[in-house]
């Protein structure tokens, strides 16, 4: 029996992803710290949760090499804001984590005699400017540029997407034998995700979805950026369609092993005034945190995803207009109704 392993399962991307896996037909193991819900779980062959679902718990993986795992979307992570918090619970968790799923994936490739899949959500966050005129006069981004992040949270995913790229394609480069191709590594960097039905905790681009969820609730909302903060955004189902996509294209066409990923990326103040469409009366009042805004402020305007587009022909489905009016608007009344 052949399975994928999905780590942070009953988080943001690991509800939607699970759903879309499940459709697919995989034999799916999910993994998480928290108990998982129970229409995530029940499209799953296997959960761990608790002190079995922790990422850096040893006996995890005494269980988890005894499975033929083919594919691993390692999701589980703390965000930015509360790495930022934790530098030392992030690094155990961000990097070690990552590390010991590596090797879960390189020994078990080695096991069965083929390349697992190693897919990973990396982040806008990996990008770092020391000053928001260098953020505007750089516009988008290609993946080589301007990649000296500001919080340990982005150094965290930009250290494990070049530990990848190691597993996939230089891993134990001395030794006689080959070591290296057993893991088949690939990555997308995430811009802040909005999902009609979940709400991300401990992340630094989450005022566009809280602002929106508070609206739906009839809640007011204090938003901790600026009116004119501007990064790249993405509806969840691209964002879940993006890693899927990633994952089945032909290996040979790739030309890298992370990849940029756009969508639309309008300023905090656009997203209000969209927000406030679908919402008349909300109360949206922008009260910025210097220093959450400061975070944002190193962060790219947005990302130029052209090598995505070439290699495993990605583009979003969703720009900004039709997140809102076909995606965000119809599925979040019926959420909160
Ligand atoms: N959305 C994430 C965060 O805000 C960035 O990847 O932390």
């Amino acid at each position: 029996m052949k399975y994928t392993l999905i780590t942070g399962a009953n988080g943001e991307i690991g509800h939607s992803l699970v759903e879309r896996l499940h459709q697919r037909g995989d034999n799916i193991i999910a993994v998480d710290l928290q108990p998982l819900d129970e229409t995530v779980a029940a499209k799953c062959a296997i959960t761990y949760s608790g002190d079995l679902g922790n990422i850096t718990n040893e006996q995890l993986y005494t269980e988890l090499e005894k499975l033929d795992i083919t594919e691993i979307y390692h999701l589980a992570a703390l965000l930015s804001t509360s790495a930022e918090k934790n530098p030392g619970l992030a690094q155990h968790v961000n990097v070690g984590g990552t590390i010991r799923l590596l090797e879960l994936a390189r020994t078990t490739g080695k096991r069965i005699h083929t390349a697992v899949k190693f897919l990973f959500p990396s982040t806008i966050a990996i990008y770092g400017f020391t000053s928001v005129e260098a953020k505007k006069s750089a516009g988008k981004v290609k993946e080589d540029e301007h990649t000296l992040a500001h919080t340990v949270y982005g150094i965290n995913k930009y250290y494990c997407e070049q530990l990848g790229r190691y597993y996939d394609r230089h891993f134990m480069q001395l030794s006689a034998e080959k070591e290296n191709g057993y893991v088949d590594f690939r990555g997308v960097r995430y811009p802040g995700l909005i999902s009609a039905f979940t709400v991300p905790t401990g992340g630094t681009s989450d005022y566009a979805p809280e602002m929106l969820h508070a609206a739906a609730q009839g809640k007011a909302y204090s938003c901790f950026v600026r009116e004119d903060a501007r990064i790249p955004f993405m509806a969840m189902p691209d964002g879940v369609d993006a890693i899927v996509r990633l994952a089945e294209a032909p290996k040979e066409h790739l030309t890298r092993n992370i990849y940029n990923i756009a969508a639309f990326a309008p300023t905090a103040k656009e997203i209000a005034d969209k927000v406030r469409e679908l919402y008349p009366d909300c109360d949206i009042q922008f009260k910025p945190d210097i220093k959450r805004q400061g975070i944002v402020d190193t962060w790219c305007e947005d990302v130029d995803d052209s090598t995505a587009r070439a290699d495993w022909n990605w583009q979003a489905s969703f720009d900004f207009e039709r997140t809102f009016k076909e995606y965000l608007a119809p599925n979040i009344k019926q959420r909160y109704s």
